[in-house]
């Protein structure tokens, strides 16, 4: 077997989007966004491989000049496995973006980062013009930080002095990712270490206040940005 098909076997996400009809429908809404030329960014979660394998065939049925900006390595590596042409933030910006997202509260600000891939993220949605995130409704919450902790990116030696500053600004639980987690990625995409934190209130400052920490590189927290939010129906 080639490393791309092993790739591909090995993903979760394979069993997870099987005959999922309401994540397809989104899929499909998002690949018909697609335009000739386009340069699109593209996010992990399992309605976003359902679209970007919905957008790799129209590239091919309709010879589409179409380039994908991917958030991961792993986005990258099936990306090309689709056929679908990559290229960088060096040479362009994205036109739009689709990504998922872990939680999303009713002002449209989310939790992120369960694959690691945090920082790359909202690179891409800063860069991006239009962004379009896609969940179903085991997303929404009244309240960031319901379900999911938030996961912060730290330099590996900064993780003692990170942990402490956390603290500060009222984390009431800091765990360091487990190497054997069942649940998202052990290292970022940048090889650095992943901290999930919980607090009581996560406010709209606190996005801005954790990034400002010496040795963290992102955070999981997208708070006040421009999205638009597509619902996959679970029925
Ligand atoms: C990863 C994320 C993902 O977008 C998130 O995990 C979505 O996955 P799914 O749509 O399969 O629940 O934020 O960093």
């Amino acid at each position: 077997m080639d490393w791309q098909s092993s790739l591909i076997k090995n993903l979760e996400w394979s069993d997870k989007i099987i005959n999922i009809s309401g994540k397809q429908k989104v899929a499909d809404e998002i690949a018909a966004k697609v335009k000739d030329g386009d340069i699109i960014g593209v996010g992990s979660g399992s309605t976003s491989y359902l679209a970007l394998i919905a957008i790799a065939t129209r590239i091919k049925e309709e010879k589409l000049n179409v380039k994908a900006i991917p958030t991961s390595l792993e986005l990258s590596m099936f990306c090309s496995k689709l056929g679908v042409p990559l290229t960088t933030l060096y040479e362009n910006k994205p036109d739009w973006l689709f990504d998922g997202a872990d939680e999303v509260d009713p002002n449209n600000s989310l939790i992120k980062g369960r694959g690691g891939a945090m920082f790359k993220e909202k690179l891409l949605i800063s860069s991006s013009v239009v962004n379009y995130i896609i969940v179903d409704d085991s997303k929404m919450v009244s309240k960031l930080g319901t379900n999911f902790p938030v996961p912060i990116e730290v330099f590996p030696q900064a993780l003692l002095y990170v942990e402490k500053e956390l603290k500060q600004l009222g984390a009431t639980s800091i765990v360091l990712r487990p190497a054997k987690g069942k649940d998202g990625s052990i290292i970022s995409e940048n090889g650095n270490l992943i901290l999930d934190c919980k607090f009581d209130e996560i406010g709209n400052n606190l996005e801005k206040d954790i990034k400002s920490i010496t040795g963290v590189i992102e955070n999981g927290l997208f708070i006040g940005y421009n999205l638009q939010i597509l619902m996959a129906s679970n029925n």
